[in-house]
């Protein structure tokens, strides 16, 4: 399937993100052009940290760095209306610390404006990408596993709904439908870049993943990474003639694969990223090999210094490991002028993500039990899940 949609073509730019493919390295400025958002300026981020009453590096870092009518969901709240969130998760195999950061953002807004949020877990979708190759069996057992991992982020259970498609179907099916009549082919051809070979389910799944955004009568707020942002932008073109609010979104990068800053991690690299199951052994094993931007020998390393830059391992301590920005800048220039080395960088980062890990999984653990609180229902997960495991 070609999946490039009109704007953001492979042979225009040197780098295509798409909801299904993050390749070359991407340039954040541009595709800010290219999907029309904006930039978080730092007045809006200051407006934005003094209504949550508090900072997070995420914010400050620029990691959630894009959005839009942020400053109308903080009207909102300033004048009592309120807001909620949607975020989801394609269920298609272990979750990695790349797709778990978005939802310990997700957690902290919920916490900081005491908003309802809504995870889609949208199994038919990636049933449905032929490529893959999964079973709705898979799929099945992906959304049970990765909602273990979505809950032990500590979540709000009062005000946490998760859902995933094949079960909840029958809710949002009247308002997909709304949705599906006001989007006529040409339409996701051109954002999502269908073709006569797409199945008709993947040129339909979009009004799946807009309905969520429709689920209360307020702005809906999006934290997501800025490959799903070409669903948001057909929302918020429909939402208002049927009466809703046009969505609003929060868009992160993406954390650096540790194979170096081409691309994104993904299951058919399992080297490029760290899987919220991996052992402490595979965990050192894969940072020891990530991609450095130090110099081939320490002799040259302690004369020339390194490049932070490309350094996998600052720039995930940077990206979420390391909160406090004091110790950031010092490891910086330490880097840069060759006072710390790629292999004390690395062991940094090994200890920041072993811990992280610890404690996650400790959580995920705990999660078993508390499935039904999040009104996660999967009565027709866990009936598979006996079948193809018991
Ligand atoms: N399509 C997303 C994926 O493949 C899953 C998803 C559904 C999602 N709804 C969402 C992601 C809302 C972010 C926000 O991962």
């Amino acid at each position: 399937m070609n999946i490039f949609g009109s704007q953001n073509r492979r042979e225009d730019s040197d780098f295509i993100v798409t909801p299904w493919t993050v390749e070359g390295e991407v340039d954040y400025n541009k595709l800010v052009e290219r999907f029309g958002t904006s930039i978080i300026d730092d007045k809006l981020m200051e407006r934005f940290v003094r209504a949550a009453g508090e900072d997070h590096h995420l914010l400050r870092r620029r990691i959630f760095f894009s959005h839009r009518d942020l400053d109308k969901v903080l009207d909102d709240w300033e004048n009592g209306r309120g807001f909620f969130l949607y975020t989801g998760r394609g269920p298609s195999g272990p979750m990695h610390i790349g797709h778990i950061i978005p939802f310990y953002f997700t957690k902290w807004l919920q916490d900081r404006f005491k908003a309802n949020i809504y995870i889609q877990l949208t199994d038919d979708e990636k049933f449905l990408e032929e490529s893959r190759g999964l079973t709705l069996e898979d799929t099945l057992k992906w959304s049970y596993e990765n909602t273990l991992d979505i809950i032990a982020v500590g979540l709000d259970p009062d005000k946490t709904f998760i859902f995933q498609n094949t079960e909840y179907i029958k809710n949002m099916y009247p308002i997909a439908l709304k949705v599906a009549r006001k989007i006529n082919f040409s339409w996701v051809r051109a954002v999502f870049g269908f073709t006569h070979e797409s199945n008709i389910g993947m040129i339909f799944y979009p009004a799946l993943q807009i309905v969520p955004a429709l689920f209360e009568k307020k702005r809906c707020l999006i934290p997501a990474a800025i490959d799903q942002d070409p669903y948001w932008r057909i929302q918020r073109d429909i939402a208002e003639s049927l009466g809703y609010y046009k969505t609003a979104a929060i868009h992160s990068k993406f954390l650096p694969p540790l194979t170096g800053p081409v691309g994104k991690m993904s299951a058919s690299r399992p080297e490029s990223a760290i899987y919220l199951n991996d052992d402490e052994k595979t965990v050192r094993k894969k940072i020891w090999v990530a991609y450095s931007g130090g110099q081939p020998t320490v002799e040259l390393h302690r004369k020339l210094g390194g490049n932070p830059e490309v350094d996998v391992a600052f720039q995930w301590l940077k990206f979420f490991f390391e909160p406090d920005d004091n110790k950031i800048k010092k490891l910086e220039e330490d880097y840069r002028m060759g006072k710390i080395l790629s292999g004390e960088m690395k062991t940094l980062l090994i200890e920041k993500v072993t811990a992280f890990l610890e404690e996650h999984q400790a959580k995920r653990e705990e999660a078993k039990e508390l499935l039904h609180l999040y009104k996660y229902d999967g009565e027709l997960a866990r009936e598979m899940w006996k079948k193809i495991h018991v």
